[in-house]
């Protein structure tokens, strides 16, 4: 007999729990133990969990409890969990965590402390859908060319209901509250550092790439007008939040953001709260995985599907390998990405304005590919909204400063990048 205690019996914890007594024949069938859960850790013991385990409100009462053999962290925060997975796994205990800011900070150092204990986190990165077994296993005959994917279901419902019934974003942010998807924090979601923490996962698993939120590009969904939806629709783009991480020669991009993709692709298809994930590999080609990304039932299934590999003896290192994967990979700095782009300006609605804008961009070296000039709210202005072919980040970013800088330009210039 195998036995779990649970840090955080929130709604993930509990249906942990439910799911392991319920399904407890067919889990046991595939795990080849019977598995339970012994005891819970929770801040408020007076809140009623329905759950039949015994709770506490001390973590140590779990950690070092010698009968508990997996311990489950599902607390959320950073500081908190990385010393109690610590303290576990300096217990011989081994960890599941669903906790992707813990990763997204830690997964180095939890790596070498777990050695070979056990450390899981399917959970952590788009919910139920088992994206880290199929990067650490299932496609690990191939170099990673390329990930793609909607990782956060808040903004993902958000952006649908822009686009599909014209709702403002504040209205849908109360929305998606609602759900019960959001971060407690919900700039976390619609700032683009919830998509981040799990793309540096992913990024861990695919290319050995160490890096922080801080190293990489993070622009989230809050400046999407229903303007920037209208010309969306006109030019055949959906707008989606994505995670990306590309293999270029020697370096990987990393980066998350609202990013104009044409409406055909399989990805701009993914509506509502889903999350999907798509994979290049160099043999298997492109792979594309779908599902809930989180919600209790759909999360824990993730969290249960690592007991159950824990318990088979089917673990292997942390994030998939000891050392040299990928070796020599470096992250590119966010100046050196390469894409095209889509902006949003407001000007003067007078003879010369637009030859001074192209006569801008064209400074900067950026070839403009379509450009369309809608009325704007305002009297005697328009706004204009471009299209450009490929070109360098840094360079868009001095062009965007020097287009700001016109006295025909009005307030912030919207960017989105675009990825065909
Ligand atoms: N806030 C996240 C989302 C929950 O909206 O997808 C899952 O990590």
């Amino acid at each position: 007999m195998v036995k779990i205690g649970i840090l955080g019996v929130g709604t993930v914890g509990a249906s942990v729990a439910n799911i392991l007594e319920s399904n407890a024949d067919i889990i046991e069938a595939r795990a080849g133990k019977k598995i339970i859960v012994k005891s819970g850790v929770v801040q408020n013991l007076s809140k009623e969990r329905g759950v039949n385990i015994t709770l506490s409100d001390n973590p140590l009462d779990v950690v070092n409890d010698p009968e508990i053999d997996i311990v489950v962290e599902l607390m959320g925060g950073v500081d908190e969990p990385y010393s109690l997975v610590k303290k576990a796994l300096e217990n011989g205990k081994a960890v599941v965590t669903a906790n992707k800011a813990l990763l997204a900070y830690h997964r180095y150092e939890l790596q070498e402390i777990a050695g070979d204990i056990p450390l899981m986190y399917e959970a952590s990165t788009a919910g139920g859908i088992p994206i880290i077994g199929a990067l650490r296993t299932g496609l690990s005959a191939n170099h990673i060319e390329s990930i793609q994917g909607i990782m956060n279901g808040t903004c993902n419902y958000m952006l649908t209901k822009m686009i599909n019934e014209g709702a403002l974003y504040d209205a849908i942010l109360k929305e998606s509250q609602d759900l019960g998807y959001a971060e407690a924090d919900p700039s976390f979601d619609v700032g683009g550092f919830d998509a981040s923490h799990k793309l540096l996962i992913l990024a861990s698993i695919a290319y050995g790439i160490d890096a922080k939120p801080e190293d990489i590009l993070i622009e989230g969904i809050e400046n999407i007008t229903q303007t920037d939806v209208a010309f969306a629709k006109e030019f055949g783009y959906e707008i989606k939040l994505l995670g990306i991480a590309k293999k270029i020669g020697e370096g990987v991009e990393l980066r998350v953001h609202a990013t104009m993709i044409p409406k055909e692709s399989m990805i701009a298809k993914v509506d509502g709260v889903m999350n999907a994930v798509t994979v290049v590999g160099d043999r298997v080609g492109e792979t594309m995985y779908y599902g809930p990304g989180a919600g209790g039932d759909a999360t824990a299934s993730a969290v249960i599907s690592d007991i159950v590999d824990i318990v088979r003896g089917n673990q292997g290192p942390m994030l998939g390998y000891k050392k040299g994967l990928e070796s020599g990979l470096k992250l590119l700095s966010k100046d050196d990405i390469i894409t095209q782009y889509y902006l949003r300006l407001e000007v003067s609605d007078e003879s010369g304005v637009l030859a001074k804008i192209t006569s801008t961009l064209g400074e900067f070296g950026i070839s403009i590919e379509s450009m369309l000039q809608k009325p704007s709210l305002q009297k005697s202005r328009a706004k204009l909204l471009f299209t450009t072919h490929k070109t360098k980040e840094s360079k868009m970013q001095e062009a965007m400063k020097s287009l700001s800088s016109l006295t025909v330009v009005y307030g912030d210039i919207a960017m989105m990048r675009i990825e065909k």
